[in-house]
């Protein structure tokens, strides 16, 4: 059955919005690592790849903001402290210091990581009927899956 924020039962309240932070700490750990990239980037493809790491980046500040207001409409808190957010992200920081490639493949992977953090709350928001947090998921990670694919496709 269907169920809308005010129908949802505590638990399944709880349990949507513990994925759905999970999502906002690996979105924001993955922003700040694309922006640190565009930032240092070198090499002979530097246009393209700075380009693609703003891309990359402004699109996660806004997807960070929907993701977190969906909890706040699901009537959860909203986890907003860098700290807990690395603590609780299976996307780490970089120091920035690596190659072109190293850094396309790294945020790849990041970019691999919260689809599937993503595609696991789609998931949980089904279980429970939540089907406009399973539809919010499911958008963010085809983007995710997308911008994998946009990055390996340097590497030839
Ligand atoms: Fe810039």
């Amino acid at each position: 059955m269907t169920q809308t924020a005010q129908q949802l039962t505590p638990s399944a309240q709880e349990a949507i919005c513990e994925a759905l932070n999970q999502c906002v700490a690996e979105t924001t750990v993955s922003t700040m690592l694309s922006q640190n990239f565009h930032w240092n980037v070198t090499g002979m493809s530097f246009g393209a790849l700075h380009d693609l790491f703003q891309k990359i980046y402004e699109d996660h500040f806004v997807a960070q903001d929907d993701l977190a207001e969906r909890v706040k409409a699901l009537g959860g808190h909203a986890e907003g402290q860098l700290a807990l957010m690395l603590k609780r992200s299976k996307v780490a920081e970089h120091d920035g210091n690596a190659s072109a490639e190293v850094m396309v493949e790294t945020l790849a992977k990041a970019q691999d990581t919260i689809a599937a953090t993503l595609a696991g709350t789609a998931a949980i928001a089904e279980e429970h009927g939540d089907l406009l947090t399973q539809d919010l998921a499911i958008a963010r990670g085809q983007v995710h899956e997308k911008f994998a694919w946009l990055l390996r496709a340097h590497l030839g």
